[in-house]
């Protein structure tokens, strides 16, 4: 079955259940800006979580990082980001809109009859210059007496300055890894396809400090373990890719970069990119800074070399949605569903009274509520026709469903629906939050076929 999944459908589900909204949208709101409302909140925090235990809790070999978005300015001029951290733009004279100059043929011109810039004589374009991506800020409450400082556009810096604390306190040996979830800032000017390209994102980032011989092969895992982890949250294999980058589109800083690439409804784009940096950064900040960051034991003494992947969270969280999505029909009524990941899912559990004026039935279904939700996020929803319910649940995902009815009155037992199979079946209430516990705990894979 082909995919009915458009940008437009997800943009509308992502604001009509409260995913996402434009941002100042009340002032008419601000390009490639997106404010995240309850459930997008509970989306992204779960995305975080998931990459943070399978980064962190499951291993050994990988701690954990939150350093200051603020860094000291030597920082970047240090890394090469005030120098290389850039995007060749254009401006055209006729339309006066600006354009990646190497993304021309997906950009749109201004004016017709030319689609593409450049595409007609009316166009008349500058030559490529280089525009630089970091956002600048000051520090200090004088305009004079301040120092010019930068928000940071990756959380990777942040870590590479903290290599010596980290090593020393964590007692960690090479192959090891640190790892931060955090914000990042970005002044781009191509349009951003929601919450594909925002000027301000989340990253999750992982820098893992190897050997220099074993890098190549550290590289490898990396690409198969990241790989693997979209997979084991629900994304179809089918719609993942690993494509190396050509030599010319490699960052500053890297020798050999590969993309996860999603297959989303704007066409494959980046999910998380996997870089080798080699000795770059450590040995940049050894120069820049007078502090050697490097490796030191007995008579060993070598710099590091890095692999890092580095994903971001609203790219992954619209990937997850886009994949989730899908619409089918049941009993003659057409239903909306989001597919996701239990793990993933903002609610994991609603509880529902079927007759709402039916006081029994009400209390039963609160208490239950109040048990789950000690556990896991759950909702409880009294308001409107069980089948609206249902339907309100399914559009945010939530991967089950326990109903009280007449017969929980008589012997303690509840429906619980499942999302997917729309299967339902009768439990004992007492039984309720192990079962759900015991099946957020399984392995998942998704219903959906290609
Ligand atoms: N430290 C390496 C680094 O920052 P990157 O490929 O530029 O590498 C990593 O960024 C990830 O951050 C991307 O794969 C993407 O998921 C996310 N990302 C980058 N720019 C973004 C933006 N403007 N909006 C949303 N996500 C972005």
């Amino acid at each position: 079955m082909p995919d009915v999944v458009t940008m437009d459908k997800i943009v509308s589900l992502a604001r009509r259940r409260g995913f996402v909204f434009p941002s100042s949208e009340i002032y008419g709101g601000l390009g490639s800006a997106y404010d995240y409302g309850h459930y997008g909140v509970l989306l992204k925090d779960n995305v975080k979580a998931r990459w943070l235990e399978a980064m962190v809790r499951e291993r050994d070999d990988i701690v954990a990082l939150d350093s200051s978005i603020i860094l000291h300015p030597r920082v970047w001029e240090v890394s090469g980001h005030v120098e290389g951290f850039h995007d060749p733009l254009v401006d055209c004279r006729t339309c006066k809109l600006r354009f990646r100059a190497d993304h021309l043929d997906e950009a749109q011109c201004g004016r017709k009859p030319s689609k593409r810039p450049g595409e007609t004589e009316d166009c008349d374009l500058t030559e490529p210059r280089h525009f630089n991506l970091m956002f600048k800020t000051r520090i200090g409450a004088m305009e004079e007496t301040g120092v010019d400082a930068y928000l940071r556009p990756e959380t990777a810096q942040g870590i590479f300055v903290n290599f010596k604390n980290v090593a020393q306190i964590a007692r960690r040996k090479p192959p090891f890894g640190i790892a931060q979830v955090g914000k990042a800032f970005r002044n781009e000017i191509t349009p951003g396809n929601f919450i594909f390209r925002t000027l301000e994102f989340e990253q999750m980032e992982m820098e893992f400090f190897v050997p220099p011989a074993e890098a190549e092969e550290w590289f490898r895992y990396w690409v198969d373990e990241r790989f693997r982890w979209y997979t084991r949250f629900g994304i179809r294999e089918s719609h993942l890719r690993v494509r190396p980058h050509e030599a010319d589109e490699l960052s500053h800083y890297s020798s050999q970069t590969s993309d996860i690439e999603y297959l989303y409804p704007i066409g494959w784009s980046e999910l998380e990119g996997i870089a080798h940096r080699g000795d770059y950064d450590l040995s940049a900040h050894t120069a820049g800074s007078g502090t050697k960051l490097e490796w030191v034991d007995g008579e060993e003494r070598y710099t590091p070399h890095v692999v890092e992947p580095a994903a971001g969270v609203n790219r992954s969280m619209l990937a997850f949605m886009v994949d989730a999505y899908d619409e089918e029909e049941v009993a003659g009524r057409q239903r909306t569903v989001l597919r996701l990941h239990p793990g993933l899912a903002p609610v994991k559990v609603a509880v529902l009274p079927l007759i709402p004026r039916n006081e029994d039935m009400t209390t039963k279904a609160r208490a239950l509520y109040e048990d789950l939700r000690r556990a896991v996020v759950a909702e409880y929803d009294d308001s409107g026709q069980i089948g609206r319910r249902y339907r309100r649940q399914d559009e945010i995902g939530t991967p089950w469903a326990l109903t009280v009815d007449e017969q929980t009155l008589e012997d303690d037992t509840v429906t619980i629906r499942d999302r997917d199979s729309l299967a339902q079946e009768r439990i004992p209430i007492a039984g309720a939050r192990a079962l759900i516990l015991d099946k957020l705990a399984q392995d998942w894979t998704t219903p959906k076929v290609d």
